[in-house]
């Protein structure tokens, strides 16, 4: 049975979908087939522009629910209870990668959640990652020009890849991570999540605390080695969209223990190395994760390009009870996606169902501009005024950052007594089996080998070796060998 009459966009009924219309049978077509017109100009402006970065990704939805008491921490009403439940948003990534580039790579992945609370959307845009590769938003664009196309050969170079990371020595702890056993996750269901930055969290009695969040899987940690992801990108590019997909199908809905690390406010200060450096982890051994939540998903989007590639997530989408530490990156971070995706989705990007709020309303004075829907009808579009329009509530949604210090340079102030580049990539490595190492070994020994020039590689030799002696005698001797 038909749906009806295939129609223009207009409405009307097409009669021949098949053929253009022409001025007699064989002869040119006519400009008043609009059809055809229509057709071919829509088809012209279905690319928006991909993310710059994070661009290949897969998205589900599903839920969030409360399993312990943290009202004595945050004042976030979707934390306020054990048992309460929030719809999710989650979209999964690689980082370099364009859009329809191969899953199986040796990249972080993104961890981005979208809590549809009634307090508003509360964005968590993570990775698969505790740490990253710098701690200034300045180096960001940088950082990922290396992990680009080069302007002249087009393709990804190892030349800038390694130059960047060894002249950027606090990148050392996440590189020992990313070329580790977990740098190629064997799909987005098999590994963790992490909030990665330190965020605010303040309660009912204005009292700070810094937390940490892990989302730990519960299918268990399954990575592939370098020789498996080289197969599999090649052989099924869309590995990882493909197999979220499926298992969500099949009704076998992944899901996180979601937990977090509590820092009391007035431990910022003297704590071992300054908390908000996004190259560090805490060590559990200091602020324990206190399990706090589960993430189900249970729903998978009907539609890849509405709902995937036109959704928005941003650090600066924050509810209250919950809001930035001074981490210098989150601080740009803060900046950069909205910026983002008013050039990539458009001014009215948050108005479409995945992004809009699902258990509140937005209630602002902006208005109009492209694809406006008119779903503020008549109402006024100012504030303050005399019609009973939504009103301020006078109450930040966190607290005010009472800084211990103002200074610039590479670290913020005060110093801390670690606020070293090499000592947690120095631990990482030591915690390593004797086979975790050889492949570490291997895979780092691989990529750097692919340098042009000496001097690169040994520089990018140097901050492992600062990192811990034998990690990199073994791996200068490995880069030698597949050099020589
Ligand atoms: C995506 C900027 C660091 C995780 C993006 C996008 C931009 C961006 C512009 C594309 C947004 C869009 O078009 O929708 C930056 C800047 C950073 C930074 C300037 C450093 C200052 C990080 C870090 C993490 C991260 C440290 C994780 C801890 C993500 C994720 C996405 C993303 C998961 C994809 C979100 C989605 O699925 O739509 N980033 N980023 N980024 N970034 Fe960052």
């Amino acid at each position: 049975m038909t749906q009806g009459p295939l129609t223009t966009e207009a409405g009307a009924p097409v009669a021949d979908n098949q053929n253009s219309e022409t001025a007699g049978v064989g002869g040119p077509v006519l400009v008043q087939d609009q059809l055809l017109l229509e057709k071919l100009a829509h088809f012209n402006r279905e690319r928006i522009p991909e993310r710059v970065v994070h661009a290949r990704g897969a998205g589900a939805y599903g839920t969030f629910t409360v399993t312990a008491d943290v009202t004595p921490y945050t004042r976030a009403a979707f934390l306020s209870e054990v048992g309460k439940e929030t719809e999710v948003f989650q979209r999964f990534s690689t980082v370099a990668g364009n859009l329809g580039a191969a899953d199986a790579v040796r990249d972080p992945r993104g961890f981005a959640v979208k809590f549809y609370t009634e307090e508003g959307n509360y964005d968590l845009v993570g990775n698969n990652t505790p740490v990253f590769f710098i701690r200034d938003a300045i180096k960001f664009p940088d950082f990922i020009h290396t992990q680009k196309r080069d302007p002249y050969t087009g393709s990804q170079e190892a030349d800038n890849v390694w130059d960047f990371w060894g002249l950027s020595p606090e990148a050392t702890h996440q590189v020992t991570w990313l070329f580790g056993d977990r740098g190629i996750p064997a799909s987005y269901r098999h590994m963790d999540g992490f909030g990665s930055h330190t965020f605010q969290w303040n309660n009912e009695a204005g009292e700070v605390f810094w937390v940490k969040y892990h989302f730990k899987t519960d299918q268990g940690i399954k990575n592939l080695t370098a020789g498996e992801a080289a197969v599999l990108a090649g052989t099924d590019p869309d590995s990882h969209q493909r197999d979220l997909r499926e298992s969500i199908e099949r009704g076998e809905f992944p899901s996180w223990t979601v937990g977090v690390q509590i820092m009391p406010a007035a431990d910022a200060a003297s704590y071992r190395f300054n908390p908000f450096d996004l190259t560090k982890v805490w060590p559990h051994a200091d602020y324990p994760v206190i399990e706090i939540g589960r993430l189900e998903l249970n729903r998978n989007p009907q539609n890849v390009f509405a709902e995937v590639e036109q959704s928005i997530f941003s650090p600066s989408h924050f509810v209250p009870g919950i809001g930035p530490s001074p981490d210098k990156m989150l601080q740009g971070r803060l900046f950069a996606y909205g910026d983002a995706h008013r050039y990539r989705v458009g001014i009215n990007a948050d108005h479409l169902p995945v992004n809009r709020p699902h258990a509140t309303k937005a209630r602002t004075h902006s208005r109009d501009g492209f694809l406006y829907d008119g779903r503020h009808g008549g109402a006024k579009n100012y504030e303050p005024n005399s019609f009973g329009g939504p009103a301020e509530t006078g109450r930040a949604l966190w607290q005010p950052y009472d800084g211990f210090g103002a200074g610039t340079g590479d670290h913020p102030t005060p110093l801390h007594a670690e606020d070293d580049d090499f000592v947690q990539a120095g631990n990482l490595y030591r915690l390593m089996s004797e086979q975790e190492k050889e492949r570490l070994i291997a895979n780092l020994a691989g990529a750097i080998s692919q340098v042009s020039r000496e001097d690169i590689a040994e520089r990018a030799i140097g901050n492992f070796a600062a990192a811990d002696a034998d990690f990199g005698k073994r791996l200068e001797s490995a880069v030698r060998a597949l050099r020589d």
